[in-house]
């Protein structure tokens, strides 16, 4: 298994650019699924999840061409076995976006239901709520969900809790659906916006997406079209703190700032510098870093994805900052590591306290999911020394080569078979 070896203590300086969003990609691969002809998708990362997302789309039936780097192209003509089975469910739960889509266009689906994960429950009960809203039969037996129905009808749906794959995965079932749905506290993510639009180029007919109350009025067929994705805001901003803790001068290019105003505002409040120019987002560090608190909600809130990482940087700031999770639960896994590199952090529930520490000294450290695994690597480039990061295939779920990245920017970081 890889690791990545990082040797702290070098600023950041040069430009980077952000790669395609692995959270838009993968519902814009389940929305293939309704269409009988090729679906083409640009800017396509390089990633893990989209490459587990592959594998079960053509275990379902789907043809997947590559048009050279960073493009798909997929055909889903027929689906023989409309099932998303365990192994592949198990290592990535978006695995339920085939959910909507192959009820939909071919009247079932059986799914494994996702179990808890390291970051908290994750249920789908509120997926199954709106299928059943919209007509389906729901049932469970042996770990797995099947739905069926003959026609999904209309609905108004309302979420009690805000749920981004559940508002895709109700979209993408709505869209064929007899009559008008009506997604209520829908997820408001530049990810959801992104589908909602490639649907409407495709035929379908959604309003308000970006918005809490989404309306879809069903049709019966989609055309094949082509769809760039949308730059990752995660990765963006997982290098905005790159720059701004390592006191660098980084400009990103292709940089989604607009998807990122409450990153944006905490970062400057830390001292650091975002200016836009010309050829993208230039962020500069600059030390003291001061303490920021930060509290997680859904978008446009501070981004549950992010807080791993502004961790990181609040482990090296000149004061206190208390970090409220309010998304997931569990999401508090990288604290132990990051406290075996001298980090002063109290955790008490969904808060951790976070006294800032003059240096992080380097350390081996543990990977336990993916943006928990970022943090590490940011720590480790501002730590004392080296740091050993084991159990990165959490990272390459969803970063590009960012060791290529980092290291173009000037970082002395490696990755070592081990
Ligand atoms: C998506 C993102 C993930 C991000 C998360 C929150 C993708 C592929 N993944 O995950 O990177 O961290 O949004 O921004 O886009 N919930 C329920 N019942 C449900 C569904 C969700 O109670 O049926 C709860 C979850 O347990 C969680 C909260 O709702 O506490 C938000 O989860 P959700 O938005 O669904 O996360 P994902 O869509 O899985």
């Amino acid at each position: 298994m890889d690791k990545i070896l990082i040797e702290g203590g070098n600023r950041l300086v040069g430009e980077v650019t952000v790669s395609g969003a692995k959270n838009a990609v993968l519902p814009l691969m389940a929305a293939s699924l309704l269409v009988d002809g090729w679906t083409t998708i640009t800017n396509v990362p390089s990633l893990r999840d989209i490459d587990t997302f592959k594998v079960l789309l053509r275990h379902l039936g789907c043809e997947i061409e590559s048009d050279g780097p960073g493009t798909m192209r997929i055909r889903t003509r027929d689906v023989p076995v409309p099932e998303a089975p365990y192994d592949m469910v198990k290592t990535m739960r978006a695995s339920v976006l085939v959910l909507g889509p192959l009820v939909s266009r071919f009247k079932k689906a059986r799914v494994s239901l996702p179990g808890g994960c390291a970051i908290g429950a994750r249920p789908i009960d509120l997926h199954l709520m709106g299928l059943k809203k919209m007509g389906a039969e729901v049932s469970i037996e042996h770990g797995y969900v099947t739905v069926t129905a003959e026609k999904l009808k209309g609905a108004k749906i309302y979420m009690d809790t805000t749920t981004v794959t559940g508002t895709e995965n109700l979209m993408l079932a709505a869209v064929h659906a007899e009559g008008t749905t009506v997604l209520e506290n829908a997820a408001l993510e530049p990810e959801v916006v992104c589908l909602a639009d490639a649907l409407n180029r495709m035929g379908a007919v959604i309003k308000g997406a970006g918005t809490d109350t989404i309306r879809i009025e069903g049709v019966r067929a989609l055309k094949p079209v082509e769809v760039r994705v949308i730059p990752d805001r995660i990765e963006a901003g997982t290098f905005m703190v790159a720059s701004a803790m390592t006191r660098g001068n980084v400009l990103l290019k292709d940089c989604p700032l607009h998807h990122l105003e409450s990153l944006s505002v905490k970062l400057r409040e830390a001292g650091a510098e975002i200016a836009e120019e010309a050829g993208g987002v230039r962020v500069i560090g600059d030390w003291p870093i001061r303490s920021v608190d930060i509290k997680t909600i859904p978008y446009p809130g501070f981004p549950t994805d992010m807080q791993a990482q502004i961790m990181a940087m609040m482990t090296v700031a000149g004061g206190l900052s208390v970090i409220t999770e309010t998304v997931f639960e569990n999401r508090f896994m990288h604290v132990g590591e990051l406290k075996r590199m001298g980090a002063d952090i109290t955790v008490d529930g969904r808060c951790a306290v976070v006294r800032g520490v003059k240096h992080l000294s380097g350390a081996p450290l543990m990977a336990t999911d993916l943006r928990a695994s970022a943090s590490l690597i940011l720590a480790g480039l501002v730590a004392e020394g080296r740091t050993e990061v084991s159990r990165i295939y959490h990272l390459d779920r969803g970063y590009e080569r960012i060791e290529e990245k980092l290291k173009r920017l000037g970082a002395k970081i490696e990755r070592v078979k081990s």
